[in-house]
């Protein structure tokens, strides 16, 4: 039986069936990107599951226009911000994507690089440009407003561990391991959290807030990609949490470059409701092992995938384990 979310707030064009359909276009990226896994070459693994989602998605039955991309059209090939993909008939959607978020995780076969992407009704994903993004996230559960990413990142750990009731030692935080992120990873560690700190891959760390209790992470801060903001606030506007982003526009030419994409107020907090929008699609497959999902396994005659798709409007998250032929297809 449908549940009431369901029968009643489905959007004209991002239907249920599309969004198991998304399945098939993240499924295909981290195959093929998983056949690079270990090699020591992000630009080869890029470049085959960028051809390798397009290739899905041109099958999928929408108007698509890319917003968040593989960049700008001068310097990406395929898949870049505007390009129009799906097979033409159907919905305009807007189309956040990263076919190997993590690319030198794939490369060096470390835990947690994925194939990621979110649809959305036209114009409601924040068209980021490709700067840095200063990043909190949380997971589901807590008071709206519990943390604020202009408060200190001791205020921000004080006030979860006492929101979740354990004492600040039974936090723990994820960072991106960055030089310039020495100044924050000492402030956490003075207020005596745990730091999970990762090399590459902030879209599998933010989403491992929303499930602490396998993932072991509470909170994500730092600066990371915009794009891989935008594709993180989708996915917990789908699962839930909080998120806080704010573009990093330290030069002219970032500040000119935001600017010719729309950002009216280059200083301005997003919410993860104000980067994704309406409602939103998101669906991930595990290229390589991660907390959330496993990576492509690759057997005799076949090989499997683990792929999250989540649905906004009816907070619906389902885990597909599917087992593929392993054919010239996948
Ligand atoms: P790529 O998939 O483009 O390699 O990005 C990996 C990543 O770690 C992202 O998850 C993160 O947002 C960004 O790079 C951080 O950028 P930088 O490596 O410049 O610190």
């Amino acid at each position: 039986m449908n549940t009431p979310a369901e029968t009643t707030t489905e959007t004209p064009g991002l239907t249920r069936e599309l969004s198991i359909e998304l399945a098939r276009v993240t499924e295909r990226a981290a195959v093929a990107a998983a056949r690079l896994r270990g090699r020591g070459d992000e630009k080869a693994a890029d470049q085959v599951a960028v051809d390798a989602m397009r290739a899905e998605l041109n099958r999928l039955s929408i108007q698509g226009t890319v917003v968040i991309g593989e960049g700008e059209r001068d310097e990406a090939p395929m898949l870049y911000i505007g390009e129009e993909v799906g097979n033409g008939i159907g919905p305009h959607v807007d189309i956040a994507l990263d076919p190997l978020e993590g690319t030198t995780i794939c490369a060096k076969n470390l835990p947690n690089s994925l194939a990621v992407i979110a649809i959305a009704e036209k114009g409601s994903l924040l068209n980021a440009p490709d700067v840095y993004m200063n990043k909190i996230a949380i997971g589901p559960g807590y008071a709206p407003g519990l943390i604020n990413i202009e408060d200190s990142p001791e205020d921000n750990i004080h006030a979860l561990a006492k929101a979740k009731g354990v004492p600040v030692t039974e936090v723990a935080a994820c960072i991106l391991d960055r030089p310039r992120h020495a100044a924050l990873i000492e402030a956490v560690r003075r207020t005596g959290a745990a730091i999970r700190l990762i090399g590459d891959g902030d879209v599998a760390g933010v989403i491992d807030t929303t499930a602490p209790e396998e993932s072991g992470i509470d909170i994500y801060l730092g600066t990371g990609g915009a794009p891989e903001g935008v594709l993180a606030a989708s996915a917990l506007r789908c699962v839930g949490g909080q998120m806080q982003g704010s573009l990093i526009l330290d030069t002219d030419e970032k500040l000119a470059r935001a600017e010719r994409m729309g950002i009216a107020d280059p200083g301005k907090v997003y919410t993860h409701n104000e980067m994704a929008r309406g409602e939103v699609l998101f669906a991930a497959t595990g290229v390589t092992e991660g907390n959330m999902l496993a990576g492509v396994r690759f057997f005799k005659n076949y090989l499997q995938t683990e792929t999250i798709v989540m649905r906004s409007s009816s907070q619906t998250v389902r885990e597909i384990r599917a087992r593929h032929q392993d054919t010239d297809k996948f």
